[in-house]
């Protein structure tokens, strides 16, 4: 039996060897492979995090309308969360000196105007970028998040000036400078990979900007011009959906998107204050190329109706905020639909100067506001007669370019005020400028230059004393 078993048995042993030799050929060709390093093994938070203790990783922002600022913070957090020092500085605050002790140096810095830097940085540009190369940014480790929209025609220029200063400095990038366009996911994606190389490890809720829409509701709007030779202005109210609105400061934004549109955002300056229980708008109604009406004025202005549901956010704009009190002398300036942004100012004003129970100040705020027939475009006038009554306005000064054959603009108006100008100035007032970028603001910054002089007016700059909410 067993001499008849044997051959069996052997065969079985043989081939339970066959098995077991080529299970482990298989293990170790398996281990090679594995240990040959494909794919590289994700880094390790803490492999990360020990090339940038120890330095602080500064991250430094220039910002108009607050979104590179909102993308800097939302860095500086994440960054945070694992551990990592960072240091974050508006580009205009002092950072050239300290900043040769940084692992890397991260800038976010949006382009305003027509290739220019945002306001607060313009000083920053004129002084440090044309002085040419800096000895102190030499073997610094640099990354840019440029910000900018490719319908205009310097497509993130600031950004691009920053980088080759920055590289003729001596200074290299960690990596290659992102130029984001209206802030489009791949951009923000090479944002968030950059990131993760300095150990980031949790996603960026990305973008933060999409954060804060909330519902609301159309209520009314109003025509402020009828029968002007202008476009049509009309003053719009907005309720929340549910409960109080939230709280924001003058010369903060909304973004919307309108309905059945391309999907971009519209920003509007807020034309009033929560206290009053809604929120106001101040919208000019545009044609686009083809005579048809544009897609969120066109909506705003002749499609709503009441109880339309209306999908919005509030944005914070620091480049038009203000943090003085009553005693500042405002200067207030703007054309057209850029009384939306002045007037909310002019509420706050008129607030304050009722809570501090004193008469308003001899000088307490100067609107210089244009439009273009006396007849026809008087938007909120009623409003502005009774502040001049109250003296919250100590002076209003309105131009109409249609009335007369030598058309007149605010900046004529300012020149011609010019030594009123310059007295209220030396009183320590603030400069507020709302509306069209191209028409008015740049005639009211050639009109200041001329009255103030170079030197003046980037001083006025560079002590953050001019604010703007240009479009
Ligand atoms: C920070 C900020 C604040 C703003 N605040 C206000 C505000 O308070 N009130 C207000 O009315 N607008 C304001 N705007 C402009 C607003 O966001 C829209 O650009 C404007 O309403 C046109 O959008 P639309 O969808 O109607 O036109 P679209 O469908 O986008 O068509 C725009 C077409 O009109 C042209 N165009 C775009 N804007 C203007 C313009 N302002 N004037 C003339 N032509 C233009 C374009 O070249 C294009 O051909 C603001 C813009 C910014 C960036
Ligand atoms: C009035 C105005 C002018 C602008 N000019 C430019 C420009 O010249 N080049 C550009 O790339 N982007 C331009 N932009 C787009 C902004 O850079 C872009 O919206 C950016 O995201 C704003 O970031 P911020 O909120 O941090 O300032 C302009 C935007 C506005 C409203």
């Amino acid at each position: 039996m067993m001499d008849n078993l044997s051959p069996e048995i052997w065969r079985l042993q043989a081939a339970v060897g066959l098995i077991l030799a080529y299970a482990l050929m298989c293990w170790r060709m398996y281990r090679k492979a594995a240990l040959a390093g494909l794919p590289a093994p994700r880094p390790q938070p803490a492999a990360a995090l020990a090339a940038v203790r120890g330095k602080p990783v500064w991250i430094i922002h220039a910002s108009q309308t607050g979104q590179a600022e909102a993308l800097a913070r939302q860095a500086a957090r994440a960054l945070e969360k694992e551990g990592v020092e960072v240091i974050q500085r508006r580009i205009d605050q002092p950072w050239l000196d300290e900043v040769s002790a940084a692992r890397h140096v991260l800038f976010v810095v949006s382009t305003y105007g027509e290739g220019n830097p945002p306001d607060h940085a313009i000083s920053f540009a004129r002084t440090q970028l044309a002085a040419g190369p800096c000895a102190a940014l030499r073997g610094l480790s640099y990354g840019v998040l440029a910000l900018g929209d490719r319908s205009y025609p310097q497509f993130c220029a600031f950004g691009r000036q920053l980088d080759q200063w920055l590289q003729q400095s001596g200074a290299s990038a960690c990596f290659p400078r992102i130029d984001a366009d209206r802030l489009d996911a791949l951009s923000l994606k090479r944002w968030q990979q950059a990131l993760q190389g300095l150990g980031v490890h949790t996603p960026l809720l990305t973008p933060p900007l999409d954060a804060g829409y909330t519902e609301w509701r159309f209520i009314r709007r109003r025509c402020l011009n009828s029968g002007s030779p202008g476009a049509p202005l009309f003053k719009l109210e907005l309720q929340p959906q549910a409960g109080l609105p939230p709280h924001w400061q003058a010369g903060d934004l909304i973004d919307l998107t309108p309905p059945g549109g391309d999907g971009r955002p519209r920003s509007y300056s807020i034309a009033n204050l929560p206290e009053d229980g809604h929120l106001e708008l101040i919208v000019r109604s545009v044609r686009r190329a083809d005579g048809q009406p544009g897609l969120a004025s066109g909506w705003l202005n002749e499609t709503a109706w009441a109880n339309d549901r209306v999908s919005l956010r509030i944005r914070r704009n620091p480049g038009f905020n203000l943090e003085c009190g009553v005693d500042t002398p405002l200067i207030l300036i703007g054309a057209g639909s850029g009384l939306a942004g002045l007037r909310s100012h002019l509420q706050a004003r008129a607030r304050a100067i009722a809570d501090s129970g004193q008469p308003a100040p001899e000088r307490s705020a100067w609107l210089i506001f244009g439009e273009r027939s006396e007849r026809h475009d008087r938007p909120c006038h009623s409003e502005l007669e009774a502040w001049r009554r109250s003296r919250v306005l100590s002076r209003l000064d309105l131009t109409f370019s249609r009335d007369d054959p030598i058309r007149a603009y605010v900046q004529h108006a300012l020149l011609e005020e010019a030594q009123a100008f310059r007295q209220w100035i030396a009183a320590g007032a603030q400069l507020l400028i709302c509306g069209s970028a191209q028409g008015m603001a740049q005639g009211v910054e050639q009109a200041m230059r001329e009255i103030l002089g170079d030197e003046g007016l980037e001083q006025l700059r560079a002590a953050g004393r001019i604010r703007r909410d240009v479009y």
